[in-house]
């Protein structure tokens, strides 16, 4: 018999805190349902405690989603805990997770709290979140860097307490795989009752090895839940990367004799999803959903996968969601091919009105490029947020002049709630004068702290991906726009984060 791998996405929690992913309910409820898709066992929906949009977030997914549990972090205090299973009421099936540190730095310095207030405040919160709801998980943050004496006692008394998942994380990323596995391998042999709960690991990447301890945990450490992103997104160099994590435990079932849960040929959209949202760009050479991930181009080994695709590739592409052939669809396609190119793409798009939205917008992009590739639907539906009218900031329209030798210039025509601006600027070239004229009517005296363009397919045919990241009042926020001029698809970004910026503010503005 085989044993089961949890898949416990926390995209939307962890991932989120990566500086200016933060989401709107919106894009969190369109995500949610891609993993839903995706068939991940338990979705962290957010922190409800932690802001009034965040709290939305967690109900409207905990109402929508029906196959996975959905989850709430929340601190291990009564009022945060109260807020989880408040958003959570109305969940098929809902889990608190509740954390508190337990390593002696974390306690001393951060919480200001002795190890005995730490175990009392453990086993309370758990006992009264079990009061609220059945399934609940705890976190001993800074796990990996606690006394085991310690952690072993709190451990422990939180199973007593009813905790059914327990999550010993490497919150700073200091792990090494066999040290990793053979912590939680302990752990699990010298706390009394470990068999009464589901043991979890989460890994922060910052040297690089996320992926790695948590494989560990699980072979050597016995853990039966992974917590992982989706592009492993997250803070710092980020988490534990979930297709990589599926795609071992599946490539090599040979070894980790483990099932997941998990429908692969979701991956991909989820990956491009997650990535258009939050403007954090996947690099090329990214394990599994890297633009280069299947690509040969070695001589060698193209031969090699022509004759015998084995002699190369341990995964199929398609079986991750690469579509095999990837001009999908052109100038003539109708709406229900677009639909169904939708559907297979897993895209599901709330209402007919997006749809109509979507299809009018492959349209007038099929008119300018004569192949679309699914990233180019991909990247279409992901736009809503320069071409919905209930923004702040639409784009309408952009001419610039540039010439070898004489100073760029750009006019845009760009809509403030609803009504249309027009403003122009010189720059150091097209794409600095589009956004200096936006800026110049705006006036949001955001910093830039990143800009960058990504070709969405491989020719120059391609549309751009621009991220645009700013930063205001100790906000950060990122944007992105595509289009296949590249200077449109960089003022779609911008109006983009400043859309977002604004958001940002009216939900800080509102919580206030
Ligand atoms: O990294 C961490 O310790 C966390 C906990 C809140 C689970 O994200
Ligand atoms: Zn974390």
């Amino acid at each position: 018999m085989t044993d089961k791998l949890i898949i416990f996405d926390t995209t939307l929690r962890d991932g989120e805190q990566s500086p200016g992913a933060s989401m709107t309910r919106d894009e969190k409820l369109r995500i949610a349902r891609q993993l839903e898709r995706l068939k991940v066992d338990v979705i962290e929906a957010g922190f409800a405690a932690s802001s009034n949009g965040d709290f939305e977030a967690v109900q409207s997914i905990a109402q929508a989603i029906k196959d996975s549990t959905v989850c709430s972090l929340s601190r291990a205090n009564d009022r945060d805990i109260s807020r989880a299973a408040e958003a959570l009421q109305g969940a098929n099936r809902a889990r608190i997770h509740t954390f508190i540190a337990t390593s002696p730095l974390h306690m001393e310095k951060k919480l200001r709290m002795t190890p005995d207030e730490v175990f009392e405040q453990s086993k309370l919160s758990v006992r009264f979140a079990r009061n609220l709801i059945d399934d609940i998980e705890f976190s001993a943050e800074d796990g990996y860097r606690s006394e085991p004496d310690f952690l072993c006692r709190v451990i422990e008394a939180v199973i007593k307490e009813g905790a059914t998942t327990i999550n010993v994380p490497d919150t700073v990323g200091y792990a090494v795989p066999e040290l990793y596995g053979e912590f939680i391998r302990s752990l699990r042999e010298r706390v009394p009752n470990s068999d009464k709960a589901i043991w979890s690991v989460h890994c922060h990447n910052d040297l690089g090895m996320a992926v790695a301890n948590s494989l560990a945990g699980v072979k050597i450490g016995g853990a039966r839940q992974v917590e992982c992103t989706i592009n492993g997104l997250g803070e710092r160099a980020g988490n534990c990367s979930l297709e990589e994590i599926v795609m071992a435990v599946k490539t090599r079932r040979d070894y980790f004799g483990l099932e997941v849960g998990i429908d692969a040929r979701q991956i991909v959209a989820a990956s491009r999803m997650v990535s258009q949202t939050t403007g954090f760009v996947v690099q090329p050479n990214k394990a599994v959903v890297g633009a280069n991930a299947f690509a040969h181009a070695s001589g060698i080994h193209q031969d090699g996968v022509l004759k015998a695709r084995d002699t190369y590739e341990i995964m199929r592409a398609e079986d991750v969601g690469w579509s095999a052939n990837k001009i999908v669809l052109g100038k003539l396609s109708g709406r229900n091919a677009f639909k169904q190119r939708l559907q297979d793409l897993g895209v599901a798009l709330d209402s007919e009105t997006e749809v109509n939205s979507a299809f009018a917008r492959f349209k007038e992009l099929a008119d300018r490029k004569s192949e679309i590739f699914d990233e180019d639907i991909l990247a279409l539906v992901s736009q809503e947020s320069v071409a919905g009218d209930k923004e702040q900031y639409g784009f309408v329209s952009l001419s610039q002049r540039s010439e070898t030798g004489e100073t760029p210039q750009a006019a845009i025509v760009f809509t403030v709630a609803g009504k249309e601006v027009r403003s122009q600027a010189h720059g150091n070239g097209p794409v600095d004068a589009s956004l200096k004229a936006i800026e110049a009517q705006v006036q949001s005296g955001a910093e830039m702290v990143l800009y960058s363009v990504n070709a969405i397919s491989g020719s120059t045919e391609s549309q751009g991906e621009v991220t645009v990241r700013l930063q205001n009042s100790g906000r950060v926020v990122n944007g992105v726009g595509s289009d296949p001029d590249i200077v449109v698809a960089s003022a779609k970004a911008y109006l983009s984060a400043l859309n977002k910026l604004q958001s940002k503010a009216e939900r800080v503005a509102a919580q206030g």
